[in-house]
């Protein structure tokens, strides 16, 4: 197996857990990394003894440099994307691809054409609990009901916030890919949502910090998803479906499995305290496969449709929740998915 030379564009919170991966791949070696804030980079630098770009055109003019991990802000991962793409690099981004539907389809016909791989950051798909999980279900029977909830902890600056898009197209985006990964992208009858915002700083961004989604499938079943930026008992995300055979549950991960009983209760461990501790495999995982594609020819590990129908999800939830009404999907979205 070759060493693939590595460059982290972004070493904030996800630029962390990818850094942690690629040091722990034994085919990877991380060659360069990007940050505009100067101090961070000079640090990473340092302490990985690796190249240091405050642009990203000059990290990938480095010939040496197979693949790009693209772990920057938001509204920088479209144009960031392309360009490594059209630069000859494999790519690996961090959700969302895009803030627009066109920006997906683009991404992915471009990594297509190039014959490189684009793989996205959606490590839901690689937790174990929720591996498990997609086998049983066809033990289920018909699907009926869904219940996912999906708690972040701690709330992110409000930096983060304002360039992030909105909770549908930044949190929630995990929960509709989660949908189109266990249902095989299935396209939705119809989509409603509400939300409030109790955070006063997040009101004045016009986002929600609460969300209640639910979606109607054409089989019948119906999910129901709720979300909050902040769970003061750390990271909460559960997952319940039931079908007319049986009912599956994937549970919180916790920091321990110990369990203290007394006269006055019992007592368990809190949950892990925030996605770095609850998706730490399931980060390795999604590096790894990565890897593993490049040498194979995996080009994605989330296809082009199931990216663009998340993306139509969160569209129609947040047009839901502004306009207090029901959407119907399939008609107003899904002819946009061809
Ligand atoms: N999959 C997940 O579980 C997960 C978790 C957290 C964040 N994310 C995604 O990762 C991305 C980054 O989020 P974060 O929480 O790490 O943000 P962050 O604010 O913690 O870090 C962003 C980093 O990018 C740097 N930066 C800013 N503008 C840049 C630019 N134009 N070019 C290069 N670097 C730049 C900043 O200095 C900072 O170090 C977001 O798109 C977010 O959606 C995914």
């Amino acid at each position: 197996m070759s060493v693939i030379n590595f460059c982290i564009v972004g070493l904030g919170r996800a630029g962390n857990f990818h850094l942690t991966s690629i040091k722990l791949l034994k085919n990877a070696n991380l060659l360069s990394v990007v940050d505009t804030n100067s101090t961070l980079l000079k640090q990473v630098g340092a302490a990985e003894n690796c190249n240091t770009y405050q642009s990203i055109n000059e990290a990938l003019a480095d010939p040496a440099l197979d693949a790009v991990v693209i772990s920057s802000p938001t509204d920088s991962h479209y144009d960031y994307i392309i360009k490594s793409l059209n630069a000859g690099k494999h790519v690996f981004a961090e959700k969302p691809v895009g803030h627009a539907l066109h920006e997906v389809a683009e991404c992915f016909d471009l990594a297509s054409s190039k014959g490189l791989a684009l793989h996205l950051g959606f490590q839901r798909r690689f937790d174990r609990s929720f591996m498990a999980l997609k086998e049983t279900l066809p033990q289920l029977g018909n699907l009926r009901l869904w219940k996912a909830s999906s708690r972040d902890n701690p709330r992110p600056s409000i930096e983060y916030l304002s360039i992030s898009g909105n909770i549908f197209h930044d949190m929630l985006i995990h929960d509709f890919d989660m949908l189109t990964f266990l249902l095989g992208a299935e396209v939705p009858e119809k989509i409603y949502a509400t939300g409030y915002a109790h955070d006063k700083e997040i009101a004045a961004l016009n986002d929600f910090d609460t969300v209640l989604v639910t979606v109607h499938y054409p089989n019948g079943l119906i999910c129901s998803i709720d979300t909050s930026r902040i769970s003061a008992y750390g990271y909460d995300q559960r997952l319940e479906v039931f079908g007319e055979h049986g009912m599956v549950r994937a549970e919180n991960q916790l920091d321990h499995t110990l369990q203290l009983s007394t006269a006055k209760g019992t007592n368990i461990s809190v949950a892990n305290h925030s996605f770095p501790q609850r998706y730490k495999d399931a980060y390795m995982e999604e590096l790894k496969q990565f890897t593993v594609g490049i040498e194979t020819g995996v080009l994605n590990n989330v296809s082009k449709q199931e990216c663009m129908l998340s993306h139509l999800i969160a569209d129609a939830a947040l047009e839901a929740a502004l306009n207090n009404k029901v959407v119907d999907f399939k008609k107003e979205y899904a002819p946009k998915l061809s």
